[in-house]
């Protein structure tokens, strides 16, 4: 079967619950991380949506990851996994000493229906406070990407500061 590399710069980074072939620390150039991406169904609900992870292009940034290389049937799983907003892109991505490899990255554009887009950091610290969905709640969301990014060394004023929001209010 066709084999695919896949970076994940949010929840996959931390949740891989499908089968890989490889997992590697990996960079995408060009990008950061930011929590403006809505989440009806997985951190929140339709109701009182959550705020989750997606990519903004910034000239000069590196956005660290990793990337699973995988079999193609297992596209099925994350299409559905990732369906809220999310569709497939393909960037390049350098893994961690030395190559370059074209992969497939989940992308909520700022024109997709749930994109919240950005918002003070305090106001989105406290939205994710409050969102809970079928996954889980939003907090651990958050929680479980700053964790991930601390293991793979990797600095993101983004996500961090959002953390210490997020403790701050007693989480
Ligand atoms: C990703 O992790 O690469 C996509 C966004 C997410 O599922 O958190």
């Amino acid at each position: 079967m066709t084999e695919h590399w896949v970076f994940g710069y949010g929840s996959l980074i931390w949740k891989a619950d499908f089968p890989f072939l490889d997992r590697r620390q990996a960079t995408i150039s060009g990008w950061e991380r930011r929590f403006w991406q809505g989440s009806h169904d997985h951190r929140g609900t339709p109701e009182a949506p959550g705020r989750v992870l997606t990519l903004t292009p910034v000239p000069g940034a590196v956005c660290s990851g990793v990337v699973y290389k995988v079999t193609e049937d297992v596209f099925e799983h994350l299409d559905h996994r990732e369906k809220n907003g999310y569709r497939r892109v393909t960037l390049d991505v350098d893994i961690d000493g030395g190559d370059r490899v074209l992969g497939t990255v989940y992308f909520a554009d700022h024109d997709n229906p749930a994109f919240l887009g950005t918002a003070p950091l305090a106001e989105i610290a406290a939205q994710i406070e409050r969102s809970n969905g079928p996954s889980g709640s939003n907090a651990e969301y958050l929680l479980e990407i700053a964790s991930a990014l601390r293991v793979l060394r990797t600095q993101d004023a983004h996500v961090f500061r959002l953390e210490s929001l997020l403790k701050g209010r007693g989480c």
